[in-house]
């Protein structure tokens, strides 16, 4: 495996590849979800490039952008072992230059849900992944389905700028008790672990309810909710997947999405319906 810190030389790699590029974009820390992508993309393309880079541009002033967790040696086994080509990891004063052009994430999809408590995060996420994006040319790129919303407005970016990349949608990976994988995980206690098992014990409860032919979006967050507490709800939303609200849930075409304050970490997690 190849490591690449200097862009000139990535584009100077990737100029020589006439074969299918699969590309996984994470900021490190990599734990089994990020696995799952990496073996998709080796097993799906002929060359398989992992970047990581903490993008600073979409973190909100006083996030954990200082402390967001760097394992860099034991991510670079992780590529190795899963056989990546190229691990690129980029300094940030090489990825931006000091006059960028503003790149804005559609208003009335990012400043719903995750983008109303963090203002301007997708349009840090769709700044630098459209960076990545120009400087790999992948023929596939992998994003985990836990972001749902990132996924939405990362395949509306491609498809309204005609990029040649395909988006490839990849399940949620949890624990052994339903915790959904997250590298912000290890901020958290024991305790604070046990807690956080409400969040995906209350997407099971909807579905269940759903099984049972309860579709109101009303009485699903109604009982996420009482699952839920104490724990800090920050939104359950149930909207369709072009992230409009919904009264009923269309199956095939919904998502569950739930973000809460576990001590003070906020975690994410969703279900596609
Ligand atoms: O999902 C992430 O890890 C990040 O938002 C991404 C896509 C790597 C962009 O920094």
């Amino acid at each position: 495996m190849k490591i690449i810190k200097d862009i000139k030389e990535l584009r100077e790699f990737r100029k020589a590849l006439a074969c299918s590029v699969g590309f996984v974009p994470t900021m490190g820390a990599l734990h089994q979800g990020h696995i799952s992508l990496i073996k998709k993309s080796v097993k799906e393309n002929e060359k398989t490039i992992v970047s990581i880079f903490v993008n600073p541009t979409q973190f909100l002033e006083g996030e954990d952008f200082e402390k967001y967790p760097k394992r860099v040696e034991a991510d670079r086994k992780i590529c190795e072992l899963a056989g990546v080509d190229v691990l690129f990891m980029p300094e940030i004063s090489d990825m931006y230059v000091s006059i960028e052009p503003t790149i804005l994430a559609p208003t009335q999809k990012a400043y719903i849900l995750e983008g109303l408590r963090r203002p301007k995060h997708f349009d840090g996420v769709l700044r630098v992944v459209l960076k990545l994006l120009n400087l790999t040319k992948p023929t596939n790129a992998y994003f985990g389905k836990k972001d749902a919303q990132q996924l939405y407005l990362i395949e509306n970016l491609v498809k309204s700028l005609f990029l040649d990349t395909n988006i490839i949608p990849c399940e949620i990976v949890r624990d052994e008790m339903g915790l959904a994988l997250s590298s912000r995980n290890t901020y958290l206690s024991e305790s604070e672990k046990k807690e956080a098992l409400k969040i995906s014990k209350s997407l099971k409860i909807a579905s269940k309810e759903i099984i049972k032919g309860n579709k109101s979006v009303k009485h699903l967050k109604g009982i996420m909710k009482e699952v839920l507490e104490p724990l800090k709800i920050e939104y359950i939303e149930i909207v369709n997947r072009e992230f409009e609200a919904i009264d009923e849930i269309e199956l095939k075409n919904s998502i569950i999405l739930v973000a809460c304050m576990v001590g003070s970490t906020r975690l994410i997690d969703n279900l596609w319906i």
